[in-house]
């Protein structure tokens, strides 16, 4: 693909470089309980302040509906301050006058963070004015937002038409090399397996439709699983479901089939009367789930019979945790699926928000080959998407 890279710039002295990244971490009461992402772009940050550029970062985070104080990106200004070892400034508003105030204080190597862009009016929608009110004064524009550039919106996309040069920064660079080796593995038809998750069918829909087009198997958990038992005719007592998706449920089973890609549910869960740590738990097989407790974990047949099929695998794809991670000790079932993937031969990928949070929780990056900051984007990417924030940057 024909686009720039950081090392095509060699003398940034004094330019102002906005860096569009991914810092849309998992924060709870202000504490970031995950820093992988912001870690992740710390060489592309570092590689333009060594350069001299001015540079200025723009992140989302979360999906506020108006300016939310549990989404203000402070927090992680402060937390990349601590990382990367010198001062971040913030601007806490997007008005104009204000960044520029905010520009004229940054001198060579200085670093600005501005507000979550997703407070601002325009960015999901693609809109022209904010992009363009963004570019004002740029020089170049480097897109190291792998995770969210399957996004079609204004700090990724329409901001390309408005920039005088743009490129990709090192991180961004790194995911494109890791999809160029997922395309040889779908290429030369290669023994694929998708491990997936979520909340919600609804939001995977079009996703699950496509990846059953190249995967041999699919391994479904979590709130997703749910809704399939569901739709299957399974009591899943008072566990997280969508009732209005069971026949899309059904149809992805069925185009499944079609495309000869095996599709598997757990076949025993963990279950709970409530969410809590060290709640009450039983092992549940899936057509026994009582009908007042929730299902909040893989079992461990489940687990077992997973790792046993995945040994066959040349790609393994992790996308998502198999139960509610972020509480002992529904976390089980995930750690010791990671922990068997590591002992497995095929070249394992692991991608999203959360899964990156649980497999830092478990202490597990050794299992993987490669860690991929995005989550929908990696996804997208492999069903062969070319995502607007790339597409944007070669025009
Ligand atoms: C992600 O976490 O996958 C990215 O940051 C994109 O976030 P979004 O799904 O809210 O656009």
């Amino acid at each position: 693909m024909n686009y720039k890279t950081i090392k095509d710039f060699d003398n940034l002295n004094n330019a102002l470089v906005l860096v569009r990244v991914d810092f849309n971490v998992p924060i709870k009461n202000g504490i970031i309980q995950d820093n992988t992402r912001i870690k992740a772009h710390i060489p592309t940050i570092q590689a333009l302040t060594e350069k001299g550029a001015r540079v200025i970062l723009l992140s989302h985070l979360g999906r506020p509906k108006h300016q939310e104080k549990e989404l203000s990106l402070l927090p992680v200004a402060n937390e990349l301050e601590k990382l990367i070892e010198k001062p971040v400034s913030f601007c806490s508003s997007l008005d104009r006058d204000i960044i520029n105030k905010a520009e004229l204080t940054l001198k060579q190597g200085d670093i600005l963070m501005l507000e979550n862009i997703r407070f601002f009016e325009g960015e999901t929608e693609n809109d022209t004015f904010l992009a363009s009110m963004l570019s004002e004064d740029i020089s170049l524009y480097i897109n190291d937002a792998f995770a969210s550039s399957h996004r079609s919106h204004s700090s990724v996309d329409a901001i390309c038409n408005f920039v005088p040069q743009k490129a990709v920064g090192l991180l961004m660079e790194k995911e494109i090399r890791n999809l160029n080796s997922v395309e040889l593995f779908k290429k030369e038809q290669k023994k694929i397996a998708v491990v997936a998750s979520g909340a919600k069918v609804s939001t995977k829909l079009d996703l699950l439709k496509n990846l059953v087009k190249f995967a041999d198997d699919i391994f479904i958990a979590g709130a997703m699983a749910n809704t399939f038992l569901a739709a299957q005719g399974y009591e899943v007592g008072t566990s997280l479901y969508e009732k209005d998706m069971f026949d899309n449920a059904n149809n992805i089973l069925k185009a499944a089939e079609e495309s000869n890609c095996n599709i598997h549910l757990p076949e025993d869960v963990v279950c709970a009367y409530e969410l809590k740590e060290g709640a009450d738990l039983i092992i549940s097989k899936v057509d026994n789930i009582p009908a007042s407790m929730m299902v909040l974990d893989a079992g461990q047949k489940t687990v077992s019979s997973w790792l046993a099929k995945l040994e066959s695998h040349d790609l393994i794809l992790m996308n998502g945790p198999l139960g509610v991670f972020e509480k002992t000790p529904f976390d089980k079932g995930t750690n010791e699926l990671f922990a068997g993937l590591k002992y497995l031969s095929g070249y394992k990928i692991a991608g999203g928000g959360d899964t990156i949070f649980a497999i830092h929780k478990a202490q597990a990056a050794e299992s993987f080959d490669f860690i991929s900051t995005g989550g929908g984007a990696l996804l997208e990417a492999l069903e062969g998407k070319l995502l607007p924030g790339i597409k944007a940057l070669t025009k």
